[in-house]
């Protein structure tokens, strides 16, 4: 997919940079303490503000649980508004797991999905959309 122009995101989604920095910050708190693998995400809500997670990891593996549902679970808790964006900072398979974006499909089916592969950290995020990553979402909606 292309990552887009900066003038094309300044146009779709005005706060990328610093929803990128706020990602990008969150993942130097990543607690990866068994795969060494740090995640950082930010969520942007429709009245401007951002909720940021990391990967938290578990002695017991499959506990552990991913940076964007640690966003989910604080913009939820603070009583967030409609999330518009999320942006996810990571190294290499720069997309959120299939968890992951069922998880974020709750909180809007069309939110934007910037993907920030730090492999090449100068490039532009990529633009999708949930949509496009989860064609077909389990919903009762
Ligand atoms: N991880 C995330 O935080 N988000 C994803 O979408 C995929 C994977 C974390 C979980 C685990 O701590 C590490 O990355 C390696 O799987």
């Amino acid at each position: 997919m292309p990552s887009g122009t900066p003038e094309q995101l300044d146009l779709l989604l005005p706060m990328w940079r610093e929803l990128k920095a706020s990602s990008r910050e969150a993942r130097q708190r990543a607690y990866a303490r068994y795969s060494g693998f740090k995640v950082g995400a930010a969520l942007l809500t429709e009245d401007g503000k951002i909720f940021t997670g990391c990967n938290v990891e578990n002695a017991s593996y499959g506990l552990t649980i991913c940076a964007e549902r640690a966003a989910v679970c604080s913009a939820i808790a603070a009583g967030a508004g409609r999330v518009v964006a999320v942006c996810v900072s990571l190294t290499g398979i720069a997309v959120p797991c299939g968890t992951c974006r069922q998880f974020l499909h709750e909180f809007n089916p069309e939110m934007l999905v910037l993907l920030d592969d730090l492999s090449s950290p100068d490039t532009v995020p990529e633009l999708t959309s949930l949509s496009a990553l989860l064609p077909r979402p389990f919903s009762f909606l």
